[in-house]
């Protein structure tokens, strides 16, 4: 945790479940936010974005898409931009994930016409950075941490940063408490320098929360919550995540 900043747990449901399933599990996720420390996000795919904010207006978990076009509108089939989103409900967007890097080649100037994108549409931007294995077995972690923030975020940036080894994604490894509070370290250091307000900027981990671990994770300096994959899928385990942020 960082003194003075609210938790954030972000679930990302990514491409999984009806609008059913959606609908219900949005609806436990707030029925079961009452007192809790952190703030809650839910980030359904972008066809569930309109009907699951419709479902918790008013309740106290947050809605944000997984992805905009860096374009506000346009020929560009099968897109969405981050207009679109603000008016279905969204507040946040995640950005840059590693599967959407992988799959879709986002490079970091993508990522970060993405996030200008976001920030013009009044979206909080969840700017999501992380080594490949490879990476860090050749020592390269922060390194490359460090080029995707300086080349993912903008001037004047303003929003969350998401430490994601994409390693420990869906894998159920997770990197030892003192390599993430090292790159945690290193993030806040670069937001500090670039940033006004970076001290206090967001810095989620993600790759394998669950509730049997988030505790300890969530009480490493500089770990203010988390965006969490497989475990956001079932109501009652992101909860149990977000009783662990305190
Ligand atoms: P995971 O996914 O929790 O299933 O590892 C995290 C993410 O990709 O955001």
């Amino acid at each position: 945790m960082t003194p003075g900043v609210k938790p954030l747990i972000a679930g990302n449901w990514k491409m999984h479940g009806t609008l059913a399933e959606a609908r219900a599990r949005a609806e436990a996720v707030a029925a079961g936010a009452a007192g809790l420390q952190a703030d809650l996000l839910v980030c359904p795919p972008a066809l569930h974005v309109a009907p699951v904010a419709r479902a918790l207006r008013g309740l106290a978990v947050a809605v944000g898409g997984q992805d905009c076009h860096a374009a506000a509108k346009g020929a560009h089939t099968g897109d969405i931009s981050a207009p679109m989103l603000a008016d279905a409900g969204a507040t946040q967007v995640i950005l840059g994930h590693s599967e959407r890097r992988a799959d879709h080649a986002e490079s970091d100037a993508v990522v970060r016409a993405k996030v200008v994108a976001a920030l013009a549409a009044g979206l909080i931007p969840i700017v999501c950075v992380g080594e490949t294995e490879a990476e860090r077995l050749a020592g390269q972690a922060e390194a490359v941490v460090d080029r995707q923030l300086a080349e993912s975020l903008p001037e004047g940036f303003a929003g969350v940063i998401a430490y994601e080894p994409v390693w420990a994604i869906g894998t159920g490894r997770v990197p030892t408490e003192a390599d993430i509070a090292a790159i945690h370290a290193a993030i806040r250091a670069a937001l500090v320098a670039r940033f006004a307000g970076g001290g206090q900027m967001r810095i989620l981990y993600g790759g394998s929360m669950k509730p049997g671990n988030a505790a300890a994770i969530l009480a490493l300096p500089n770990v203010d919550g988390g965006l969490v994959g497989g475990a956001s899928l079932v109501a009652a385990d992101f909860l149990a995540i977000a009783r662990a942020a305190g």
